[in-house]
């Protein structure tokens, strides 16, 4: 084989092998990471790029990084267990080390964003990555406007970061609304799907950016609820997950028509993604 192309390669596909430096569970099924890259190097991500993470033996996983950028000399993950790998992942350990490769992808445009009022709409572990946006703003809180946080789960021992949940809560500059769909004895706040919280928000569309992460099926419902308010379309930003295998452009698993979710996307204004039925 030409050795320049197995050079190629071998830096595409290869992981860094990294150091899980914290470990501790959010959740029954949603487990936290801090990972430091060989020498403490800085990941250099943008909020919403995701991260390819491997074990040996085992495989690998597109995973969104849920630290801000702002954070130095490490980066975070919050990883759910569905399959063989996550399962596996979720027995790590601080100490014990992952592969990683990337940043990979299109995430949020965090300078077209700059002097916008932004509103974040995270359904379920949709949280993950916009919780990367979400404390990249509030640690340049002077360049963005209004910073409005709507975050829904099925119940409330699924919700996520409870400790910064309370800190966004009690913030002035903040206006954090959450919702559940099913309560238990000790909520008190709002029951209901993610959507009911859209209706009584005071918005300056044409100065606001939405950004939406959440299951498949949310997307249809936010966007309808958006729309009702006059919401435009060109203010609206999500990201798709999809299947993949390469993470950079090569393979096709990911794709939508013409586009790759994990080059072009996975964050989408929603004017690209609209007329595509795959999509959303
Ligand atoms: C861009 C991107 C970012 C992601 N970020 C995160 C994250 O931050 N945290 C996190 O926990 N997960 C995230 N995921 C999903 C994660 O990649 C999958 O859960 C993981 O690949 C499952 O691997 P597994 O071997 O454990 O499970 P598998 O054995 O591969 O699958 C177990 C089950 O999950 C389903 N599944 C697997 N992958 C996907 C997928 N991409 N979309 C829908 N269903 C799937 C399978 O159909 C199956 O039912 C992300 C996916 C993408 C594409
Ligand atoms: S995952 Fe291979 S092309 Fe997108």
């Amino acid at each position: 084989m030409d050795t320049v192309l197995a050079k190629e390669k071998k830096i595409l596909y290869a992981p860094e092998i990294s150091e899980i430096i914290e470990a501790k569970f959010l959740t029954a099924t949603e487990k936290f990471f801090k990972i430091k890259l060989p020498g403490g190097r800085d990941l250099k991500h943008i909020p919403g790029q995701f991260v390819q993470v491997s074990l040996f033996g085992v495989g690998e996983a597109p995973i969104s990084v849920c630290s801000s950028p702002t954070q130095k000399g490490f980066f975070e993950l919050t990883i759910r267990k569905v399959g063989m790998l996550t399962e596996k992942i979720h027995e790590l350990e601080a100490g014990d080390k992952i592969g990683i490769r990337g940043p990979y992808g299109r995430g949020f445009d965090v300078n077209a964003f700059k002097g916008k009022d932004i509103l974040i709409i995270g359904g379920g572990i949709g949280i993950v990555p916009l919780r990367s946006l979400i404390n990249y703003i509030i640690d340049n809180r002077n360049d963005y406007g209004r910073l409005i946080i709507l975050y829904g789960a099925k119940s409330p021992s699924e919700l996520l970061y409870r400790d910064e949940l309370k800190m966004w809560e009690e913030r002035e500059d903040i206006e954090y609304h959450v919702t559940v769909d099913r309560s238990d004895e000790n909520w008190k706040g709002n029951v209901g799907v993610i959507t009911t919280l859209i209706p009584p928000l005071e918005l300056d569309l044409e100065n606001t950016i939405a950004a939406i992460v959440g299951p498949p099926v949310m997307y249809k419902f936010v966007l309808l609820a958006l729309k009702s308010k006059r919401f435009p379309e060109k203010n609206i930003y999500m990201s798709l997950e999809r299947r993949m295998k390469c993470g950079v452009g090569k393979c096709g698993h990911c794709q939508i028509n013409n586009l790759y979710v994990c080059q072009d996307g996975p964050v989408f204004n929603y004017l690209e993604v609209k007329g595509l039925e795959e999509a959303i």
